[in-house]
């Protein structure tokens, strides 16, 4: 049998493989009637094939694929599906239309061609569409597939993972376009190729995003949690222990991760880069040599642990401890050390210099002890769960790296907010054996482990406790309160629908 990742996507003609049975098949049916009518509405004509993409939780390891660590994500139900169908024209008509089944977000039409910029400055929720087209094209050109001259297209679009929330509604968005014009492209290519080409079509929207939200989009296995690896994208299935329930809560900040992008998450990324360039030379290289070859915290491992070795131990984070200072740096006492402008050494590219522009100081110790503290527990994490313990005992310890998992993200890396803060509190108070942002965080939403016997009744307090004042003061409606807080399990990735 062809390794999961080897495989292609799966075209399915009927929904139940993906949605199961029972009252989420029947959610589905209605999403997918509602889709082609609307479509037919909207473009006079019924589409010719649907895809759909699930977003994602992730359980441990943030902020570190980018670092090209591993991490630990399961798919959730909540997926985008889109219509599609080619509106072949007269020349010089062709037209990529992008409608919506919600209201809130009106047709967007684009050019046809590959090659145009996206208007970051002017941010608009098609834009999203147009990442997994200019993605797929620059990819089928890679591979010397022809595509013919660009041709219009109508596209439908619903969407039901909730956005800003940290279980990435862009990578379902990003990953079910892509598939969605490459199946209308009558291609298929292999899971793995889709997860780099839609890690990469991602980053046409300015996030210097990793590939975790695509991967586990693209390759995710219903029951089964996924270790994703990279460079190159890897899953394994990794079978969470019996007895606990995995819910999601939504701490109602939004987490808008591609307007932030500056201070926030990219921001991050340039820190992560800059860290690994000095622990570089203050472990041997040429200041020349590290710039040109160190481009994570991963390239500069080996050194650190075999510093760490020599001292008895095998932790990368000594080395952090001696080699970068607590207090943050400024741009120029980095420059000191690295013989070289930040601008150039991060390669002039725009999203990186906003960066440097916004950007204060720089906290490289916190984020260099948080990425490797937070790769370990990661495998620390799936080493539990093929450990001989007890299921009981499993779901103690994951618990356990979920809370320093949280920890670290907060008090390192400070990408959470005081409602995430309250929100985990609130988790851990009410019996959570673990609980921690998940996503990007700095908003969107919490993670809590719990024993599956008392799921319902943990969801009952933490809705009195956390949303309750919120549904008071109309931050939330009480009848969307399922939307923002739900216990789920492993979901399937993505497909393709032929009906
Ligand atoms: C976002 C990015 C991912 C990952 C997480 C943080 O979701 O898209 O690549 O970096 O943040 O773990």
């Amino acid at each position: 049998m062809a390794k999961h990742e080897e495989s292609a996507v799966p075209i399915f003609s009927s929904l139940d493989p993906v949605y199961g049975e029972g009252s989420h098949l029947a959610e589905a049916q209605r999403r997918f009637d509602v889709l082609k009518a609307k479509f037919n509405e909207v473009f006079g004509d019924s589409p010719q094939v649907f895809a759909r993409s699930p977003g994602r939780v992730n359980l441990i390891g943030e902020h570190i694929d980018y670092e090209g660590y591993s991490v630990l994500p399961m798919a959730i139900r909540q997926d985008t599906i889109i219509a599609i169908r080619k509106r072949e024209t007269q020349e010089g008509q062709h037209q990529l239309r992008i409608a919506n089944v919600n209201e809130k977000y009106s047709m967007c039409t684009y050019p046809a061609d590959p090659d145009q910029e996206i208007d970051l400055k002017n941010h608009k929720w098609g834009h999203y569409f147009i990442c997994g087209y200019k993605g797929f094209h620059e990819y089928a050109k890679s591979k010397g597939v022809d595509l013919g001259s660009p041709v219009g297209l109508d596209v439908l679009v619903d969407g039901i993972v909730p956005t800003g929330s940290g279980l990435s509604s862009s990578a379902a968005f990003v990953c079910s376009s892509t598939i969605a014009i490459m199946a209308v492209f009558s291609q298929n290519f292999a899971k793995k190729e889709l997860a780099q080409l839609t890690c990469e079509c991602e980053r046409h929207i300015g996030t210097q995003s990793g590939g975790m939200d695509q991967a586990i989009s693209v390759m995710a296995k219903n029951g089964f949690a996924e270790l994703i690896d990279f460079n190159p994208v890897r899953a394994t299935d990794v079978k969470l222990p019996d007895g606990g329930s995995f819910v999601i809560a939504h701490s109602l900040a939004e987490s808008q991760k591609a307007v932030t992008a500056a201070t926030n998450y990219n921001n991050r990324v340039v820190e992560c880069r800059l860290a690994s360039i000095i622990l570089g030379i203050k472990l041997g290289m040429e200041p020349k040599e590290a710039v040109t070859k160190v481009k994570t915290l991963s390239d500069v491992e080996g050194l650190c642990v075999s510093f760490a070795g020599d001292r008895g131990s095998s932790d990368p984070v000594l080395a952090v401890k001696e080699f970068l200072k607590e207090e943050p740096y400024t741009a120029e006492e980095i420059e000191k050390i690295i013989e070289e402008k930040l601008p150039s050494v991060l390669g002039n590219d725009p999203t990186s210099l906003a960066v440097l522009n916004a950007a204060k100081h720089f906290k490289l110790h916190q984020r260099a002890a948080h990425v490797y503290s937070e790769a370990r527990r990661v495998h620390a994490f799936k080493d539990t769960v093929y450990s001989t313990l007890s299921d009981e005992d499993k779901l103690k310890k994951l618990g356990d790296l979920m809370n320093e998992s949280h920890y670290s993200c907060s008090v390192l890396y400070e990408c959470s907010c005081p409602e995430l803060e309250e929100l985990v509190n609130v988790c851990r108070e009410n019996g959570a054996l673990g609980a921690r942002l998940t996503g990007a965080g700095w908003g969107g939403c919490a993670v809590a482990l719990v024993k599956e016997p008392s799921a319902s009744r943990f969801i009952t307090s933490v809705k009195e406790e956390f949303y309750g004042k919120r549904v008071e003061k109309g931050v939330v409606k009480e009848e969307d309160m399922e939307q923002y807080l739900f216990a789920s399990k492993p979901s399937s990735g993505a497909a393709i629908f032929k009906f």
